[in-house]
């Protein structure tokens, strides 16, 4: 799954480190009961690989498991060295605290997991593979060789699963002053929040808002996580994968990996429960928190301040990130008191307005109903006996330029038989005649 390739691949490149495969029983039920491996070290999330009940029948003890990714590559062996059916509605009790399916974890682990899991330790073949940002994604030892190259000893990352505006500058750029630290920007790329907005356009949106940082001062990389939106235990695993990839502080906000509201209103976790429980274990991780009260937007003086800096009697406003996920669907403008304009143009170019979006159209019916005739008629493979034939704007007849115009912009795929099967439904439309 999509989830257990993200694991995967920090399990395998060190990022998930003292880990080196799935979890077994022993391991997860501490993690569970007690935020800590078997052998005591500190862990709060379990990372297991499930697998449906007709794979674990194939499997036993002592034998092996060939991983692979969506294409089919092999990535690792799995040497399995325990299989076991879990109580999942314990797990989310104990790592969520509720068992409430609006909570995204819980709802991927309750509905979306497979009744056993496996565990053991893992043999790596492959390096899991990406074709987006290649030059934004580093391995643990390659950012810490970064860092050493660069002569950075301390550096403060900074998690995030959305677009930065200006609170999350201001936020970056509080936090590496306060401690003498340059900036790592350390966006999840993996899995978010279902409704987040895609990867794609948050790096084109840390991109745009990279000059605005002194320069030398920051750095941006993407890392490859699925979060689970754990609030407090997410943000002491946090802490311990920013220190697997050589950061020394973590930025810590409000509601830190929060997965919001129940849809009586009622808040998961408390505004800054994160912070609390990741004061309690620094020390024994080694990696300093640098926490934020809530960042308010001070309209006379123009700038974001923490709310409990804020002087008496001030103006103040704040817009929650659904708010303005509402205002991009329905193609309205961000204000300049909360981005700054390359970040909203950015958000702008992904978000265009209903009338300059495209669209799908599926042909569906019986077989001998016309489906792909159409099509032929539509790509001038085949004559239409009656009428003319027109798409926005341009008239399909003798002209082969306005066909060549067509086909440049209507992308087609024809009967399964012509899908190749290891390709995604994206490269199936890329390489497909029209
Ligand atoms: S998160 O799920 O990755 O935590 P987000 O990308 O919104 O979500 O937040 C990234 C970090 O910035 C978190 O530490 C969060 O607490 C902090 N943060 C975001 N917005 C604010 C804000 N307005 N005030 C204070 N902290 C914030």
């Amino acid at each position: 799954t999509p989830r257990q390739l993200c694991d995967l691949e920090l399990l395998l490149n060190g990022g998930f480190s003292p880990l080196t495969g799935f979890m077994t029983s022993a391991d997860h039920g501490s993690v569970c009961a007690d935020m800590r491996l078997a052998d005591g070290t500190l862990w709060p999330i379990p990372i297991t690989l499930d697998v449906p009940e007709a794979t674990a029948e194939k499997l036993s003890t002592g034998g092996t498991l060939a991983l692979r990714d969506d294409e089919g590559v092999m990535l690792a062996v799995l040497h399995a060295e325990d299989i076991w059916r879990p109580d999942r509605e314990a797990e989310a009790q104990a790592v969520f605290g509720t068992t409430n399916r609006e909570h995204p974890g819980v709802g991927q682990l309750l509905d979306r997991t497979e009744p056993v899991y496996v565990g053991g330790r893992l043999e790596g073949l492959q390096p899991v593979s990406h074709y987006d940002y290649k030059e934004l994604r580093h391995t643990p030892t390659e950012l810490r060789a970064a860092f050493t190259k660069l002569g950075w000893t301390k550096v403060v990352a900074f998690q995030t699963r959305n677009p930065m505006h200006r609170a999350h500058q201001e936020l970056t750029l509080r936090a590496a002053k306060e401690v003498e630290a340059n900036l790592l920007i350390h966006p999840v790329v993996g899995m978010t929040k279902p409704g987040d907005v895609d990867h794609y356009t948050r790096v084109r949106c840390y991109q745009a808002l990279l000059p605005r940082y002194p320069q030398k001062t920051a750095m941006l990389s993407l890392l490859p996580l699925a979060m689970r939106m754990g609030g407090p235990r997410e943000a002491v695993w946090h802490a311990i994968i920013r220190k697997n990839h050589g950061c020394t502080h973590l930025v810590v906000g409000r509601d830190h990996a929060g997965p919001g509201s129940d849809s009586n209103g009622n808040a998961f976790y408390g505004p800054y429960d994160a912070q609390e429980l990741l004061s309690k274990h620094e020390a024994e991780l080694g990696v300093t928190m640098v926490p934020f009260k809530l960042m308010v937007f001070v309209e006379e003086t123009d700038s974001y301040t923490p709310i409990d800096e804020v002087p008496e009697g001030k103006r103040t406003l704040n817009r929650p990130g659904t708010e303005l996920r509402a205002r991009l669907a329905q193609g309205k403008e961000v204000p300049s008191w909360f981005t700054f304009p390359t970040v909203a143009e950015e958000l702008a170019r992904s978000h265009p307005p209903r009338h300059e979006q495209g669209f799908t159209l599926l042909f569906t019916g019986l077989s001998g109903s016309g489906k792909s005739t159409l099509i032929r008629c539509i790509n001038r493979l085949e004559e239409h006996q009656e009428g003319d034939i027109e798409v926005t704007g341009v008239k399909l007849d003798e002209n082969l330029k306005n066909v060549d115009k067509v086909r440049s912009e209507v992308g087609m795929v024809f009967q399964s038989f012509n899908l190749f099967p290891h390709l995604t439904v994206l490269q199936n439309c890329a390489l497909s005649p029209i």
